[in-house]
């Protein structure tokens, strides 16, 4: 099993990622962290609550940052709704979050496991640029980073930026600089694998966690006729299946000010780092797989 923690910011996308880290056997995921980024982190927070009740999960869930760490605060509502995820009546009795911080909760959990952790960011990456910057020796016990983020194309928020990249350019100038090792999960692959109408379709005729993702997925006001774009998830597909994406290996920086403010500028000629890389930018995907792993992923869950 690969050992894992989400920072996450559900959001409709985020809130399918996690509904499969939780049930998927090969994942083990110890903690969810939460930070701003499509919603406010009490709305963050809240969501990530819901699923962990919605699953009858005992994995604990800290809250973060409630803003980036330079750059004024912007929520993504027009896209995932007022609450982050819509669309579904959770149960109201919810579980309390941790009684510490998410940088807190990371470091602990990151030192306390046996085995390297992967992080997986699903949101801006503000929480973990704190903690590198507090307790840079969580690095030795990191596997490498699994990001959804960035793009080498066009962006989805300005024509350069990324939404989780854009919402914290300085965290994640810090994180691409870290030493750790990141594959970028970006708009390059995330954009090609849309759940289709299709698979959409047969969400809720699979389980009651088809009608809960069916539900929140139609609200998602990202979306158009071949279909709806999972960004978080591939995050998880691509630990399960990396045979099903292609990757390529280069040096990533991260533009902080100016017109491309967020973008991930990849040196895919090996210009300017000699040929040193920090990170495994996806750029092609099976998107057919992807779909059909989603609709199984969903029907092998028991509730
Ligand atoms: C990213 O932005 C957020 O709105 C989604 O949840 C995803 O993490 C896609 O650009
Ligand atoms: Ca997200």
């Amino acid at each position: 099993t690969i050992k894992i923690i989400m920072d996450t910011d559900p959001g409709i996308d985020d809130a399918a990622a996690i509904t499969m880290a939780i049930n998927d056997d090969n994942i083990d995921l110890k903690l969810i962290t939460t930070v701003a980024g499509n919603v406010t982190v009490d709305k963050t927070t809240k969501n990530a609550l819901k699923l962990v009740r919605f699953f009858n999960s005992d994995i604990p869930v800290a809250a973060g940052a409630k803003q980036p760490l330079i750059k004024p605060f912007e929520d993504a509502a027009r896209i995932h709704g007022e609450s982050g995820m819509p669309g579904y009546d959770f149960p109201e009795d919810l579980p309390k979050p941790m009684n510490k911080s998410a940088v807190e909760a990371l470091h602990d959990a990151i030192m306390a496991s046996d085995e390297k952790i992967t992080l997986v960011p699903t949101g801006s990456y503000t929480n973990i640029a704190l903690l590198f910057s507090e307790y840079p020796e969580v690095k030795d016990n990191i596997e490498r980073i699994v990001a959804m983020g960035g793009s080498l194309g066009k962006g989805n928020m300005t024509s350069a930026a990324e939404f989780n990249v854009f919402t914290d350019p300085h965290a994640a100038r810090i994180v691409y600089n870290s030493g750790v090792p990141i594959v970028m999960v970006g708009l390059d692959i995330t954009m090609k694998a849309l759940l289709t109408p299709a698979s959409l379709a047969k969400l809720p005729e699979l389980n009651e966690t088809g009608r809960m993702l069916h539900d929140i997925i139609i609200h998602d006001g990202d979306n158009s006729d071949s279909g709806i774009a999972m960004h978080d998830v591939n995050t998880i597909f691509y630990l399960l299946h990396p045979e099903a994406i292609t990757t390529e290996d280069m040096w990533v920086d991260v533009q902080t000010e100016g017109p491309a403010m967020g973008e991930t500028v990849g040196d895919i000629r090996g210009a300017y780092h000699d040929g040193k890389i920090n990170a495994s930018v996806c750029v092609d995907i099976d998107a057919a797989a992807f779909n059909k792993w989603f609709i199984n992923e969903v029907s092998n869950i028991s509730k």
